[in-house]
């Protein structure tokens, strides 16, 4: 049997971007394992969700990976009770109870921005679906949601790009020359976003980012350098994950054309399908990031306390102990709870608006685009082993209903 380490490896090796999942396989035969660096990795579906629910798990205590993203003191990488307290002050102005209303009330600007590049499809025989429909959209939600000009767009492209993909997890891959050293746009971005708050805080908008800089809810206010670290993870979180999750989504409807017809037929179909997809295909692969606070037995193996855990959760997604035929996409599937969101208190705090996002991108690609095609299956993939998801997506196809 290959050993847990070269199992790891292959995993991180950009050459196993494209199908994952048969290591995953292997990785699943023994739940636990330990590696050569000490660090433990978890696969199976039940022992990943009850380490996520446990409270003897720490996201706090791992020191971030070099290059990892943004400033590690965003709620994502705090415990209780300070987790609890940033968490409840961010979601103030996002959802329930305080903003019940936000996201829906964004459903249709969506719909129209949805709407807006399929129609720039119109008069062309082929697309690129990451670049002119799973990329832009996303970006135009979020920048609308939280407060930042759509036109400093390229900006954090490239300093979220050069953030993730230029991030050291192993994979062995060269440095894209195209983007900058993760270290250098880590400073970039902070200080874009301090001066992002100081002009939301002087001229306030209704967008979360004034909203942060200036409410003063039960909890009190977020110091400026909580601020930028919890932009950081906002902005990050909410649109690489989403892109992804589009261009999967796509990817995974034209590979399976009878749940692309069932789509179109019947678009009430996509609220159990883009659970299914969160399942099969989900944008965070694995979470890199947890530590135990005590010792922890896991199917017979003690996790000692302090130890550095990876939680697998595409393996877990495919756990044929929890789902049956665990590699067929079943767009109606019954209790897909999967783990593509994560779960306990990291739950992701985006899930609502990601829903609705890509609910509406796949309905109305499913409607109007009509005969697509793959042009290359598979596609180009991102280097990034956690936020996986294809760099490009050719896709032809004949003509365009209105
Ligand atoms: C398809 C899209 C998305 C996927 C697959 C996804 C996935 C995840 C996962 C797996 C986690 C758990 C991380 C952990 O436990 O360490 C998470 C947390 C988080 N997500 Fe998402 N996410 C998506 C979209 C979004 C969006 C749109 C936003 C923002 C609007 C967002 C903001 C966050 C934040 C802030 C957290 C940290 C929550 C906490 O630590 O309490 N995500 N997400």
């Amino acid at each position: 049997m290959t050993s847990a380490d070269t199992l790891l490896r292959a995993i991180a090796d950009p050459a196993s971007r494209a199908d994952p999942y048969p290591l995953y396989d292997d990785l699943r035969r023994t739940p636990v394992v330990r590696q050569e660096d000490g660090v433990y990795t978890v696969s199976t579906y039940w022992e990943v969700r009850s380490l996520l629910n446990d409270p003897r798990m720490s996201s706090e205590t791992r020191p971030p990976a070099v290059g990892t993203p943004g400033p590690s003191k965003s709620f994502l990488r705090l415990d209780p009770a300070e987790h609890d307290r940033v968490r409840r002050i961010v979601t103030r102005p996002f959802g329930p109870p305080h903003t019940p209303g936000r996201v829906f009330a964004m459903h249709d600007g969506m719909a129209g921005a949805v709407k807006g590049l399929i129609d720039a499809f119109d008069g062309k025989d082929a697309v690129d679906v990451v670049d002119d429909f799973a990329y832009p959209f996303p970006i135009s939600v979020i920048c609308r949601l939280f407060g930042v000009p759509l036109e400093d767009e390229p900006r954090f492209h490239l300093w979220t790009e050069s953030l993730l993909g230029n991030a050291d997890l192993g994979t062995g891959a060269a440095p894209d020359p195209k983007l900058m050293d993760a270290e250098t746009a880590k400073v970039e971005m902070g200080t874009y976003l301090a001066e992002l708050f100081d002009k939301h805080r002087k001229s306030p908008g209704d967008d979360m980012f004034s909203a942060l800089a200036t409410d003063d809810g039960p909890d009190g206010r977020l110091t400026p350098p909580e601020l930028v670290a919890n932009a950081f993870l906002l902005l990050i979180a909410g649109h690489e994950t989403t892109v992804n999750l589009i261009a999967n989504g796509v990817l995974t409807l034209l590979r399976n054309p009878d749940a692309l017809k069932r789509l179109r037929d019947h678009p009430d179909l996509v609220v159990p399908l883009v659970e299914e997809l969160l399942r099969f295909e989900p944008p965070v692969q694995y979470l890199p990031n947890r530590r135990t606070l005590d010792d922890i037995e896991v199917c017979g193996t003690v996790i000692p306390r302090g130890a550095d855990v990876n939680l697998m959760l595409a393996a877990a997604n495919r756990d044929p102990n929890r789902f049956a035929d665990p590699d067929r996409f079943v767009p109606d599937r019954p209790d897909v709870q999967h783990l593509g969101f994560g779960l306990g208190i990291h739950y992701c705090f985006g899930a609502p608006l990601a829903r609705m996002e890509t609910r509406l991108a796949l309905t109305e690609f499913a409607r109007r685009v009509k005969n697509p095609e793959l042009v290359a299956d598979p596609p180009p993939y991102r280097v990034n082993p956690v936020l996986r998801g294809p760099r490009h997506l050719e896709v032809s196809f004949r003509s365009l209903k209105s």
